[in-house]
């Protein structure tokens, strides 16, 4: 197989990770290019429910190389407790995860800072999920981040502290608090991480072009979504991090040219986590329907997600980012019981139609969404595994999906687990999976 992206087209937690489990069948390596413990891919196998947050969920798979990629950030002890879970059920996390060198660390200092500038914004807060990720980026800008590989050189750590401890303790200050961490505590301990944990440690660029030249396949695992990615996403409501497609070559050391085909995974609906403009969001009646059917709670923090219709305007946005080649429909079955689906079209702005997603967060904001009703099904599509067992308005709403998004529909799942899923023949995303 090629090797390809998955990416989320929407605002996160539209099921990448099944969708990732699904063709990591066909690869030899999964590598991860963005974030860090904000994510939580949920996989489902038989009897069993695996939630990853930073290893590349090609870990339930044995014998696939799983690479950390250098465009991520990762603490180290929230890394132990998902391998020591992961390892309680039964999942070996050995020599087959590599942690590129470059990745930057968070430390208890960045969900100090995450903490104070969420309660700094006051009603303008962002919803993020308070995991450092945000203030681990900025140390990382801000030319003052750690990374794993300045774990292999101990005894560099102290002074390595020094530009980011002092910048936290301006804040601080700044802030009338009084600094919390203890930085000898710190540094003991990423030694000790350093120690455990070093011959993951390695140049992750390097081990993944190693991989390329005996002609294996990667497949590229995105966390969050386009719409909360730091450029292209709904600024400032976004993520810090580079999850569309383009965040690959960068987030790997994985050049472009080397990249053959982008999924792009979106639910049947829409869902968001967090504070933000959210143009399709239902009203009450339609988000019992939506959260309670898809049972719609964050898989990291527990938060009820918002919930609202398919948004054709955000969907063709996202196909364009990213160059889709295919698009993976999750969730198909929430939509079972109802008599008619509206599904967004278009946005209307002040008396205008706009067919094209704002970059400006007051126009978005100030958007209505342009609704077509489309046929409901009032049957079961739960784990259909064929084109042909989808009811007939079933097969109508995807395809208009398809056509509205401007984008092939590869992949429809009807239920969490791995069997739950129809492959469209023909589809790019079939001929990956040949
Ligand atoms: P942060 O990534 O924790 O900084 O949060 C920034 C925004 O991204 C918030 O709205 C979060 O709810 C959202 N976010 C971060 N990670 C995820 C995810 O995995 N799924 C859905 N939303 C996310």
């Amino acid at each position: 197989m090629p090797n390809i992206v998955i990416v989320g087209a929407q605002w996160g937690d539209e099921g990448k990770g099944k969708v990732v489990d699904l063709l990591t069948r066909k690869v030899q390596v999964v590598a991860r290019y963005n974030g860090g413990h904000n994510a939580g891919h949920t996989v489902i196998v038989g009897d069993k429910k695996f939630i990853v947050h930073v290893i590349p969920s090609g870990i339930l798979h044995p014998g696939i190389l799983c690479v950390i990629g250098n465009g991520m950030v990762v603490n180290p002890s929230a890394f132990e407790k998902e391998k020591d879970e992961l390892e309680a059920l039964g999942v070996e996390v050995g020599e087959s995860l590599v942690i590129s060198d470059r990745v930057h660390l968070i430390l208890p200092h960045h969900y100090a800072l995450e903490a104070l500038s969420e309660d700094a914004r006051g009603a303008n807060a962002i919803g993020t999920t308070l995991r450092g990720t945000g203030p681990a980026y900025e140390d990382k800008a801000g030319r003052r981040g750690l990374t794993m590989g300045d774990l292999l050189r101990p005894d560099a750590l102290g002074d390595k502290l020094t530009e980011a401890r002092r910048h936290y303790e301006t804040i601080c200050r700044g802030s009338g608090r009084e600094p919390e961490v203890d930085w000898d505590q710190v540094v003991a301990e990423l030694r000790a991480f350093g120690e455990r944990h070093g011959s993951k440690i390695k140049d992750g660029s390097l081990v993944l072009s190693q991989q390329i030249a005996q002609g294996y396949s990667i497949l590229f695992e995105g966390a969050q979504a386009t719409l909360l990615d730091l450029d292209h996403g709904t600024y400032p409501f976004v993520t810090s991090s580079s999850a569309t497609a383009g965040g690959v070559a960068v987030g790997t050391g994985v050049p472009p040219s080397r990249i053959d085909g982008v999924v792009g995974v979106a639910k049947a609906y829409c869902t968001r986590v967090g504070t933000g403009p959210f143009p399709s969001e239902a009203d009450e009646a339609g988000v019992e329907i939506l959260r309670g059917r898809g049972n719609e709670y964050g898989a990291t923090t527990g938060r009820p997600r918002r919930c609202g219709w398919f948004d054709a305007v955000a969907a063709r946005y996202a196909t364009r980012v990213n160059g889709f080649d295919s698009l993976a429909i999750t969730k198909l079955d929430v939509l079972d019981e109802l008599d008619e689906i509206p599904v967004c079209t278009e946005y209307r702005y002040e008396g205008q139609t706009l067919g094209e997603f704002p970059a400006d967060l007051a126009v978005l904001g100030a958007c209505e969404p342009v609704y077509e009703g489309l046929a409901g099904w009032k049957s079961s599509t739960s784990g259909a595994r064929d084109w042909a067992d989808l009811p007939e308005a079933a097969r109508r709403y995807i395809e208009r999906l398809s056509e509205l998004a401007r984008v092939q529909v590869g992949l429809v799942s009807t239920g969490p687990d791995r069997e739950q899923t129809i492959i469209r023949a023909g589809s790019a995303l079939a001929s990956w999976f040949a």
